[in-house]
């Protein structure tokens, strides 16, 4: 195999399903699908499944995701990239403001940056799209009476819940922290900042790889489910205080932050697996009076040391970790594969109008879901 990203098309199963049908039945014929989602090569997948339909596809990424394999192998399958990899906040606006300035007919937003900027500054023709993640969701959700378009959330779908959010980030992010610290599971301290499905799995995979889990979440019942599922739910600062890991995967703002630091356990390691990057205010940590010393961010991890002698380590710069830090897989191709043939059939329902307006940011409808997942099963077993 020449490339990581044909190994990546030929194990997105469904998606080279769907894309054979497309390409004979043409439901994007004429439309422009406008995307901003990371660019990696199981999205550069979807992008091309999208485009058998007969769609002109205008990509950008997410910040600091963007992988530059993946744009080069979508503008040499003839995509429209806007933009290449960044950081900087001023540039990816501006790239998403490009995407929306080719006025597409449909969107495939991912973090809510594209129907919020459309919001803004409207043009005619829209028909409405879709929004991957809980984020999204939750930014979207107050707009719906100035949207008032079918958005249809695949982050809402019990198959991404459970394929992706669950199993898929669970393992990612197992997988990340040991290709990136490459230290020890076993009997470490691992502290889980959110308990939805995304850290749900976190935690199911850290105890599998024989580590101590704490659970720390705002929502007294999503403590008991994790109490019940047999993890330790302690007061946050007992957590922060005993965790020689701790990953944030909540969906909302400034989990952690400098208050955190005097109770910091020397040698902590800190990542977020939200989407966002502002669960852990690395920024803030690292402008705080308490830091005597900061390395570099050359590996993956910037250490911190305090002038009391801890140090306090944070992966990718409180990005998320599993997709923005050195090497990045990404969540498993099948995982990502549900939840992108999802993100196919509702785009396909959005261009052929079968989705209506006041479907705004709702979940999948069911009966796409369960032409997703009888797909994936008569594909497994034949
Ligand atoms: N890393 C990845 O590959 C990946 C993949 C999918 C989703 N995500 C992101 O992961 C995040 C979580 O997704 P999810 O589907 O599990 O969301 P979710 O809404 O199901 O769960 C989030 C949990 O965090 C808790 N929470 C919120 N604020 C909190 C706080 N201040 N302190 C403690 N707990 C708090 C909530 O009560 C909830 O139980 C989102 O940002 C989502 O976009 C990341």
């Amino acid at each position: 195999m020449k490339h990581r990203i044909d190994w990546v098309r030929q194990n997105c199963r469904l998606l080279a399903a769907i894309a054979s049908e497309f390409d004979a039945e043409k439901p994007f014929a004429g439309r422009t699908i406008g995307t901003g989602i990371h660019l990696e090569p199981k999205t550069v997948a979807l992008i091309l499944t999208l485009q058998s339909g007969g769609a002109r596809m205008v990509s950008t990424g997410n910040l600091n995701s963007t992988q530059p394999e993946a744009v080069d192998y979508l503008r040499d399958n003839g995509v429209t990239v806007i933009g290449g990899p960044t950081r900087d906040p001023d540039e990816h606006r501006g790239n998403l403001k490009a995407v929306l300035a080719e006025r597409p007919d449909i969107l495939l937003d991912n973090g809510g940056d594209l129907f919020d900027l459309y919001r803004q500054d409207r043009y005619p023709g829209l028909l409405g799209g879709t929004e991957e993640t809980t984020s999204g969701r939750m930014r979207l959700a107050p707009m719906r009476d100035e949207l008032a378009l079918p958005i249809l959330v695949i982050n809402d779908s019990p198959i991404k819940q459970f394929a992706e959010n669950e199993h898929g980030v669970g393992q990612s992010v197992l997988e990340s922290y040991m290709r990136i610290t490459n230290r020890v599971t076993n009997g470490q301290r691992v502290a889980v900042f959110g308990y939805g499905a995304c850290g749900k799995g976190v935690a199911a995979n850290f105890r599998a790889a024989n580590a101590k889990v704490s659970v720390v979440d705002r929502d007294p019942l999503k403590r008991l489910q994790a109490h019940l599922d047999g993890h330790d739910t302690p007061p946050r600062e007992t957590a922060i205080a005993s965790a020689d890991f701790i990953v944030t995967v909540t969906g909302g703002g400034r989990i952690i932050g400098p208050e955190d630091l005097p109770h910091f356990k020397d040698g902590v390691i800190l990542a977020n697996a939200g989407h966002f990057p502002v669960e852990i205010d690395a920024a803030a940590l690292a402008a705080s009076g308490d830091v005597a010393a900061r390395t570099g961010y050359d590996v993956g991890v910037e250490s911190l040391t305090l002038k009391d002698g801890r140090t306090i380590r944070v992966i990718a710069e409180g990005h998320m970790f599993n997709l923005a830090g050195p090497r990045p897989m990404g969540n498993s191709i099948e995982t990502m594969d549900l939840g992108f043939a999802l993100q196919a059939r509702c785009l396909e329902a959005v261009a052929l109008g079968k989705a209506t307006a006041d479907q705004c940011v709702v979940p999948v409808p069911r009966d796409i879901d369960e032409r997703v997942a009888n797909a994936y099963l008569d594909l497994h077993y034949g």
